[in-house]
């Protein structure tokens, strides 16, 4: 390991004294001092000692450190600051599970250097000649409600990553501050904290390349970019507790570096391929008649539905587990479900966190299992939809038990909702009930409503378009399970305790005793005022290690969601379940997908949904994401609804979904809108092979399927703040309108060579903007980038399944030197783990097409025909085995290739 030991002078700290909030009264700390260090070889430790006078700005400085340097692997080096004791909270291994180390690395082609600096304490992370990291730019801080580290970074970086936020993809780098601390965010405003929390960023360099820079952390923590008063550019964290465990990527390209942190953090979850059909949603949906017309809807106007949801509309009295029994009767929803499956289509709805405190059972079983969260020895009430509720604590060993007990129930395919996707939201987790919170009963707001109108249809109505005699396909009348009696016991304080998962270290890694837990002294721009406002309090002590809120807030959603995954996952075992989240943190992904919340129906979130779905994608590895298609709040327009369909034809995840109280914008709404669905899930469908297999080598390798241009042209300095246009796998290039009554795009075109989707055409991208005319609401532009091979379905379908059964056809585009290659992944498409999978590759070269690859897996379909790109008619004039394209710039070839063998063909 080569590690430089370097002594430069110390720091000299201008004596501010300045507001407790910015982090500026710091600068008179002391800083630390480096000793003991030891090279074990694959790893360097050392004791950091506070250098001086405790300045004590934001808790008390902590007098002793260490610092743990290991080189993972060759690409991954791991930096950690933490105290001595080890009592300071750290990330729980259950939540975040921690990479492992390559032990095997060869230390010649490490591409990292750890460089330290003794006194005052500092470090670099090097690359070549190039510095990475550079926190000689202050004084490092750890005290016990306050850590702060600066970095220098070049000057103008390109800086991206840092969510959930909707500001700029390519990350503003003066006066900036990105707080992080899950928030209910309606609207989903700039600058400001919103639903999720990804401390990752990646710097990119160009030519020099690009690495990623990773802390986990879960407090809450304000990250600033800015320059100091002298010009120079830094970033700097300041966070309210925990520990700074830095992982470092190397990168050296954008690819790179999301590959390497999906080491990190897990790559994402497999998906079924019904999950890519387009999914149908709103919140008001007034009765089970409401929803089946939808659906009834959709059919008559032949715009392919995959999957309908149901908001909360469905609970009696918002009440997660319960059904209103007038509205959404049992029969019917059973009935309805069952009219979907038999038509292969699917059915979600809506679970929240927040259980209500009334005579409901699932808030008597939780309260029999002792897993709701308390306040020392009472449980801990907020409001929420329902009227006043209380919350699963997910540290609680018992709650797994509890919620997959409640799946059981609710979601019976015998006798309760058979859904075949779940939607969990709130989990940030949202409360009505402003702290402190003294009376929730005041923020019941809709208990207090006029009673709901009596339904307009009663029994025995049919459901619309079902026949009237419509049956589900099973019924029985299984009892529930049985529930457990809770395992832990709660100490006169309130605590739940439980048998001790094993720890590593010597401390306990929980917290340090004494906290301010309310109102820490150094406060983040939190946009909801004071930590605990409108969500859980943070001085609440979860059950069995006894973690506080203060420090796991952030961790609320993805518990949440890693306990539903697993509830139904325990449904359904051998199938992937799909959930869908609203509040994440990193690694996420590997559990579940996330939609962007509730945006509005403006120009504004169209375009920023790009950035947004960019960011969540290829930096936070949650390629399952998308937002509400034509906007969740204010009323949409017939024309921002259609330009939305196109775009979100082009979401991994495709859901139209608005709020309660807005006009209905399902897409049959209006004729444009209409077609633009019709006509983009056609292009979607045809195309969903293609991104089932760039969406599978994500979950295999971390490589992104959605890419910024700068992922693809990572050397274009003209690409490097463009965030309105993206590639959809490698092979495809989307440049959506992105104006209001505009009918053009300035769309880039890297130097490569392209190929417009529609007429075939070839088009020589040089590196400028060519403006695309004509792209009326039901267009969306689409180039093929030269080099790929696309596997195509020949027809769409009205389902997924259908779509399954349809005949391939395989796209040729050629390079710039006249060659191609793609692939096609498929599997049964539900499989978790699919035990016979086709892998091919497709090359092209001097006319010939091999197909090759392992086939383990019978699509039983054949791929019927082969076109190639770029061909004019004076092309064709020569040749007799294929057939010109009129109105597309190609040469089709009629072929029945059995994709049980590898095969060739020549064009
Ligand atoms: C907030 C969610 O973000 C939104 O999508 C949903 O419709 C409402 N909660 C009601 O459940």
């Amino acid at each position: 390991m080569k590690l430089s030991l370097l002594f430069l002078a110390p720091l000299v700290g201008a004596a501010v004294l300045s507001s407790p909030h910015d982090g500026s009264s710091t600068t008179q700390c002391p800083g630390y001092r480096a000793s003991n260090v030891k090279n074990h070889g694959q790893t360097l430790t050392a004791d950091l000692t506070l250098a001086g006078k405790p300045c004590n700005s934001y808790g008390s400085d902590l007098k002793d450190l260490k610092l743990l340097v290991e080189y993972q692997t060759e690409d991954r080096l791991h930096v950690m600051i933490y105290d001595a004791d080890e009592q300071v909270y750290q990330v729980p291994e259950s939540v975040f599970p921690r990479p492992s180390s390559d032990s095997t690395i060869n230390f010649k082609k490490e591409a990292l250097q750890f460089k330290l600096q003794h006194d005052p304490f500092s470090f670099q992370v090097v690359r070549g000649e190039e510095v990475l990291f550079d926190t000689s730019a202050s004084h490092l801080v750890f005290q016990s409600q306050y850590l702060k580290l600066r970095t220098w970074l070049t000057n103008e970086p390109n800086l991206y990553g840092l969510g959930e936020h909707t500001d700029s993809l390519h990350l503003p780098t003066t006066n900036y501050t990105r707080t992080l601390w899950s928030r209910d965010a309606y609207g989903i405003p700039s600058d400001t904290n919103l639903y999720g929390n990804h401390p990752i960023y990646v710097d990119h360099r160009g030519e020099a390349g690009t690495h990623g820079v990773f802390l986990l952390n879960s407090n809450g923590m304000d990250i600033k970019i800015d320059q100091s008063d002298d010009g120079r550019q830094y970033l700097e964290y300041n966070t309210l507790g925990g520990v700074f465990d830095f992982y470092f990527v190397a990168g050296p390209t954008p690819k790179d570096v999301s590959m390497q942190y999906a080491e990190i953090a897990g790559t994402p979850v497999m998906q079924s391929y019904w999950t890519f059909g387009f999914h149908q949603c709103r919140y008001g949906y007034q009765d089970v008649y409401a929803v089946a017309e939808v659906v009834l809807n959709y059919s008559q106007a032949a715009i392919p539905l995959e999957t309908m949801w149901t908001d909360i509309d469905y609970m009696d009295g918002r009440k997660v587990f319960t059904l209103d029994p007038q509205r959404f009767p049992l029969h019917k929803m059973r009935q309805l479900v069952s009219y979907l499956h038999q038509h292969d289509q699917h059915y979600i709805v809506m679970v929240d966190p927040a259980v209500s405190d009334s005579n409901n059972t699932a808030f008597l079983r939780g309260m029999e299992q002792d897993i709701f969260l308390h306040r020392n020895d009472t449980v801990y009430r907020g409001a929420v939809w329902p009227g006043v509720a209380v919350f699963p604590d997910w540290f609680d060993s018992d709650t797994q038990d509890y919620w997959n007990g409640e799946f059981n129930d609710f979601f019976s395919a015998e006798h309760g909702v058979n859904i075949d996707g779940l939607w969990i939201d709130m989990n940030e987790a949202s409360n009505f009930c402003p702290w402190p919170c003294a009376d929730p009963a005041a923020f019941a707001v809709y208990d207090n409503l006029p009673p709901a109108p009596p339904p307009v249809r009663s029994p025995p109505y049919p459901l619309p378009g079902f026949p009237p005699d419509f049956q589900p396909s099973s019924s029985s009348s299984s009892k529930p399970s049985e529930k457990k009696k809770p395992s832990g016991k709660r100490t006169p304080s309130g605590k739940k305790t439980h048998k001790k998962r094993a720890q590593s270290g010597k401390g306990k890694k929980t917290g340090l005793p004494n906290r301010e837990l309310i109102d820490p002294p150094f406060h983040i721009a939190n946009a909801a005022g004071s930590l605990s406002n409108l969500t859980i309090d943070t001085d609440i002590v979860h059950a069995g290690e006894g973690y506080v809120e203060y420090d796991t807030h952030n961790l609320y959603g993805t518990m949440m969601s890693m306990a539903s995954r697993d509830a139904m996952q325990q449904r359904r075992p051998s199938v992937r379940p799909l959930v869908i989240t609203r509040s994440t943190f990193a690694g996420a992904g590997s559990h579940v997908g996330h939609w962007l919340g509730d945006n509005l129906s403006t120009w504004d979130k169209y375009r920023v949904s790009i950035a947004e779905m960019l960011a969540f994608a290829s930096i936070f590895q949650i390629p399952m994401i998308g937002s509400d298609v034509c906007g969740f709040g204010d009323d949409t327009t017939e024309q921002l609804c259609a330009r939305w369909a196109m775009l979100g034809g082009f979401y991994p995840f495709f859901r139209n979904h608005n709020n309660y109280g807005q006009i209905p914008q399902e897409f049959y709404r209006w004729p444009t809108v209409a077609d633009a669905a019709r006509k983009v899930i056609d292009i979607r469908y045809r195309l969903l092979d293609y991104l089932y297999t760039s969406f599978h080598t994500q979950t295999v390798t971390g490589e992104p399927f959605l890419q910024p241009l700068f992922y693809l042209y990572p050397e274009d300095r003209n690409v490097f703040t463009n965030q309105q246009q993206f590639f959809y796998g490698n092979s495809l290039m989307i440049s959506p309108v992105t104006e209001e009554n505009s009918t053009s795009v300035s769309a880039y075109f890297p130097d490569d060579l392209f190929y417009d989707w529609f007429t075939g055409k070839a088009i020589r991208g040089h590196g400028a903007n060519i403006t695309l005319s004509n792209i009326g609401l039901t267009d969306i532009p689409i180039h093929i980038r030269g080099g790929s091979i696309i596997p195509l379905r020949r027809d769409s379908a009205m389902t997924t399944t259908e779509l399954r059964r349809q005949g391939m056809e395989v796209l040729i585009a050629p390079g710039l030197d006249g060659t191609a290659s793609g692939e096609l992944y498929m599997d049964d498409g539900e499989s978790l783990n699919p035990s016979r999978t086709l892998q091919v590759q497709f090359h092209y070269s001097a006319g010939k097409l091999s197909i090759q690859g392992q086939f383990e897996y019978n699509p039983d379909v054949a791929v019927e025909s082969v076109t190639l790109l770029g061909q004019t008619s004076k092309h064709h004039g020569s040749r007799s085995d294929v057939e010109y394209n009129a109105g597309r710039e190609s040469v089709t070839k009629k072929t029945n290739i059995k994709l049980t063998g590898s095969s060739e063909v020549q064009l």
